[in-house]
């Protein structure tokens, strides 16, 4: 079985991936001279909305952070901001969703806007994932006991629940259906025209 910092940081691998692919979507699609396929678009925001929400934070904050406060109170303040930082991640996605929704209307205005909304979440996002490996890992890795691990590992593997199972499958599906419709250089899609 895999543990749970390795599930962790290839779950944070994933969101970058996507990140990495949205950021220059957003930036090809300002310049497209027909209609960028907004399915692909939207796909993106779909999962960097909902894999985080549904399966990376809980198994993060029930985990990882909680028991880590239990173990070592100094760890607090910490905690509290990462786990705040969930919260503010949910309001910035919204935004992003609605940037992106005026675009699809406008288009061609409100291509910047989308743009920038993409930036701002991806830069968040990062720093987060950034704190949590640079930071909070080491901590855990210091202070959480083998029951603690034995905990963490099984739930990020997450394997043995059905539930969890079904989901972690749904997002490698769309994980593959994104990388499909994208365009070149970006996916497998066909290429928007930017000129
Ligand atoms: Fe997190
Ligand atoms: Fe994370």
């Amino acid at each position: 079985m895999k543990d749970a910092i390795t599930i962790m940081k290839s779950e944070h691998r994933s969101i970058s991936a996507v990140l990495q692919g949205l950021k220059e979507l957003a930036r090809m699609a300002q310049g497209a001279k027909a209609r960028p396929g907004f399915q692909a678009l939207r796909s993106m925001v779909r999962y960097i909305d909902e894999y985080p929400e549904k399966l990376h934070h809980p198994k993060e904050d029930e985990y990882l952070f909680k028991r880590l406060v239990a173990r070592a109170p100094e760890a607090r303040l910490l905690v509290e901001e990462l786990q705040a930082e969930h919260e503010e991640g949910a309001r910035l996605i919204r935004e992003l969703e609605r940037a992106l929704l005026f675009f699809e209307e406008d288009w061609p205005g409100g291509g910047r806007e989308f743009q920038e909304a993409v930036d701002k979440y991806a830069e968040f996002h990062w720093k987060h994932m950034r704190k949590e490996e640079q930071q909070l890992l080491p901590l855990a890795q210091s202070h959480l006991t083998p029951e603690d691990w034995k905990a963490a590992d099984a739930a990020f593997a997450a394997n043995a629940d059905p539930i969890a199972g079904m989901q972690e499958r749904d997002f490698q599906k769309l994980f593959t259906r994104i990388a499909n419709i994208a365009p070149a250089p970006v996916g497998l899609g066909e290429p928007w025209k930017t000129a």
